[in-house]
């Protein structure tokens, strides 16, 4: 099986098919830039001078609700408490909660979540750092947009998740340039850099769109569909994709809690989760892919595989958009990050781990030390893989040596990608981070130097 690598992140791949929405984009500021909050003129803000400013007094007034309260009506869900914390801590970073505010929601979660789902995983993010369990996952607030996947509240794909993540940062980074109530202490980026992040954005929702499971990619403008002027800002968030109606998803909103006050934090964050869910999807095509083989429908199989290789491809197409974030902006929200670290990702293992049981060195890493149930899942001796699937097909006589060819080549697109996805993934890290250690506690980039190195079917291509 080859491997190819993809140098740069920051340059698009140009063998790219997928229709692309390389727009120009109007990125001038809309009039309503003139109308963000000038210094403390907003009487409900009590934040101080030259931070962001966002009449936190309401907010502040639904947490003291809760926090005093000893009965909620059963009817409310948590949301208004939700939006309020989330408010809040956007305001100053959920770092600096103060302790008095945290003690309170440690107790509206004690009396109140039990039976409120939503809530309950919201505090279980919120209250990371203050009960000293601050990782990947509460980071990302997954436990919140994982509820929001359950099959009850949604028939959403995990891709579409990714595209619908996005295109939320499309409208953050639009209603940001538009004058929101974002303080310019936060460094916004310039229209140049604004310009270029809204591209990569853009593309990838595009690519979203065109799949099978999601709507007309005709919806977004491309340069198939010229106009007479370049849309401008507001028109382009005006197309895209919503989250869906239904109450529920309302907890959508609330899925962003930045550390500190910085503007780039925020896409960072929706990046990362996007990514989650990309692999999401790429290990359920693997397990597809076993059930496939083990049914003897090898086309299925090669279909299935080519499937999760576009989804591993979208998922590096991620750090184009992310290179756009400012290193110093990274530097410096990252120093209240540490502990958290995507290293601690279950799907991008459990992805790995469906594919074929890592080798030992790898597996005894802090590579799957950091994520315990997937590596107990890949040493359980009844635990199948692709590799093992395909295996086992020297011994079936019904499976020709033209298909297990076209299989093999699958995987060999599979393997390819993936050791673009890491390459791409090593560049952005040699830019943002030189030579410090990862927030995972890795010495950094010589740790995803040694990643380079390992291959997904290791055992189906020995040399390699
Ligand atoms: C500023 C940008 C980034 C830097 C500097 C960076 C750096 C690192 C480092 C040093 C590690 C090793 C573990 C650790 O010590 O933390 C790591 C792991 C990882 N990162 Fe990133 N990363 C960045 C962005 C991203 C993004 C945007 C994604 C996903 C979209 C991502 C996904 C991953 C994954 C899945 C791993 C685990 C790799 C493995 O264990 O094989 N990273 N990253």
């Amino acid at each position: 099986m080859t491997s190819r690598t993809d140098p740069d992140p920051t340059h698009p791949d140009p063998t790219a098919t997928t229709p692309v929405a390389t727009l120009p984009i109007d990125t001038t500021p809309t009039a309503t830039d003139a109308t963000r909050c000038p210094g403390k003129s907003d009487p409900g803000c009590t934040g101080p001078p030259g931070e962001a400013c966002g009449a936190r007094t309401p907010a502040l007034r639904e947490i003291k609700r809760w926090t005093v309260a000893d009965r909620i009506p059963a009817d409310s869900d948590g949301l208004s408490l939700a939006r309020s914390v989330t408010e809040y801590a956007r305001g100053r970073g959920k770092h600096f909660l103060p302790e008095r505010m945290l003690v309170g929601l440690s107790g509206v979660r004690r009396r109140h979540a039990a039976d409120r789902p939503f809530l309950d995983a919201f505090l279980d993010c919120v209250l990371d750092k203050h009960e000293g369990r601050f990782w990947n996952r509460s980071y990302l607030a997954l436990p919140v947009l994982e509820l929001l996947m359950d099959r009850r509240h949604t028939a959403l794909s995990a891709d579409r998740m990714a595209t619908l993540l996005v295109s939320d940062v499309v409208r953050f980074e639009i209603a940001a340039a538009g004058g929101s109530r974002e303080g310019p202490a936060r460094g916004r980026p310039d229209p140049a850099t604004l310009g270029t992040r809204l591209r990569h954005a853009l593309r990838f929702v595009s690519q979203g769109l065109g799949r099978p499971d999601g709507p007309d990619a005709g919806e977004l403008p491309s340069r198939r569909t010229p106009t007479a002027r370049p849309p401008r800002l507001d028109e382009v968030a005006d197309r895209l994709p919503r989250p869906p109606a239904a109450a529920v998803w309302q907890w959508f909103h609330v899925t962003v809690q930045p550390v500190h006050v910085l503007h780039d934090e925020y896409f960072f964050i929706r990046a990362l989760q996007a990514h989650e869910m990309l692999f999401t999807e790429a290990a359920a095509d693997m397990r597809a892919v076993i059930a496939a083989l083990r049914r003897g429908r090898t086309e299925e199989a090669v279909e299935r595989t080519d499937r999760a290789a576009a989804t591993v491809a979208r998922a590096a197409a991620l750090f184009r958009m992310v290179a756009t974030m400012r290193a110093e902006q990274f530097s410096a929200f990252r120093q209240y990050t540490l502990g958290a670290s995507a290293i601690q990702s279950e799907q991008y293992k459990r992805f790995e781990s469906l594919c074929g049981v890592p080798r030992v060195p790898r597996l005894h890493s802090a590579a799957f030390l950091n994520v315990p149930a997937v590596r107990a899942e890949a040493e359980d001796p009844g635990h199948d893989t692709v590799t093992r699937a395909r295996l086992d097909l020297h011994g079936e006589r019904a499976v020709g040596p033209a298909e297990r060819d076209r299989l093999d080549a699958a995987l060999g697109r599979l393997e390819a990608r993936h050791q673009r996805w890491k390459s791409a993934h090593r560049s952005l890290a040699v830019r943002m981070l030189g030579d410090a250690h990862g927030s995972g506690y890795t010495d950094g980039v010589p740790y995803l130097t040694e990643c380079l190195g390992n291959r997904l079917f290791w055992q189906l291509a020995p040399n390699t």
